[in-house]
């Protein structure tokens, strides 16, 4: 990065750090705390903005940041994320935190952005990574496991997140095989599992979530029904929390993956299934498939029934629709 664009980063860094405590900031003010114009100030609060960040401009007081959260950026979050033994990564705006994790692989290691560029999500999709206002992080995880058997890996950090976000209040949220974290069919969060390495060594896992957090009115291109945290809670949520919950449950069940394989989380994503005997198409590159879906096989593959057999659909680049007509019964 440049030291142009690095200054940028650290001027626009400290104009959300003043914004922060969500009080009606005046242009002048700001000016003077970052020792720049107040022309300066309005164009870097345009460029923020941009990048997505909900901030209201009160007329003839100044600028306000409704949903105001701290940057995952403090002392005090990066000691509790060393006490879990993760080393971290933070940058202001990233390409997409899977692809910095992925060119800079460590084990145990997260890397966690406020923006992001070009964030992917599944089946070359964008994620949409609007400023400071949810969660876009990667977690790396060296495994000794076969990639043969990390089909049910994505289910594993879906129900992971079920069950950190259970305990904060966030009652009835779903699993939608095999990547989707939902509540009354509106997507909260996605997951993309990508790896690294050769098949018959350890293999590096870049494990990619994107959470809805506190975003409420983006005026998005997100091509689907969505919801966040926030929606769901009434007002926004302090998102280090969130992320210290969400990584400590990864941890825990990941081991528990590695040591008794998928077969041990099968019960836990029959109770979060969304999509159990309901109509489903799956979209594979090749043709579609109809079908009811009939849970999941001891590795995490669905299993379908279509035209009146049993298939079993592995995730790898096929994606699942809820079908309008609902539930079957049996
Ligand atoms: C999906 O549902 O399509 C998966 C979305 C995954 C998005 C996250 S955001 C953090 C990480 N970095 C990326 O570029 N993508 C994942």
């Amino acid at each position: 990065m440049s030291s142009k664009t690095e200054h940028k980063e650290s001027q626009l860094s400290q104009l959300i750090e003043l914004l922060q405590d969500g009080e009606c900031h005046s242009g002048q003010k700001l000016a003077d705390r970052l020792s720049v114009s107040r022309a300066y100030v309005w164009k870097l609060i345009q460029q923020l903005q941009d990048y997505g960040l909900e901030l209201e401009s009160v007329s003839g007081k100044g600028y306000l940041w409704l949903s105001a959260s701290s940057l995952l950026n403090d002392d005090k979050f990066k000691s509790a994320l060393s006490a879990l033994g993760i080393s971290y990564d933070y940058s202001l705006i990233s390409q997409s935190t899977n692809e910095e994790l992925k060119n800079n692989f460590c084990d145990k290691h997260l890397v966690a952005a406020e923006y992001q560029e070009a964030g992917r999500g599944r089946r070359g999709r964008n994620w949409q990574s609007p400023m400071a206002t949810n969660l876009y992080f990667s977690y790396g995880w060296k495994t000794e496991l076969p990639v043969q058997q990390l089909g049910g890996l994505s289910l594993v950090v879906g129900i992971s997140m079920v069950e950190a976000l259970e305990p904060m209040g966030f009652d009835d949220l779903k699993l939608k095989w095999p990547n989707d974290v939902r509540f009354a069919q509106k997507k909260l969060a996605g997951i993309l599992i990508e790896l690294n390495g050769d098949a018959s060594g350890d293999l590096e896992v870049i494990i990619g979530v994107g959470l809805n957090v506190n975003m409420q009115n983006q005026k998005s291109e997100i091509d689907q029904d969505w919801t966040s945290l926030a929606i769901l809670n009434g007002k926004p949520i302090a998102r280090q929390n969130v992320l210290l919950l969400i990584l400590e449950k990864l941890q825990s069940n990941l081991k528990r993956f590695e040591q008794n394989g998928f077969i041990s989380f099968q019960d836990a994503w029959n109770c979060y299934d969304e999509t159990l005997n309901k109509e489903v198409t799956i979209i594979r590159a090749q043709d579609d498939l109809h079908g009811v879906a009939k849970g999941v096989d001891d590795t995490g593959a669905l299993l379908l029934e279509a035209d009146g057999e049993l298939q079993t659909v592995y995730a790898g680049e096929v994606s699942l629709r809820v079908d309008d007509v609902g539930s079957v019964n049996g």
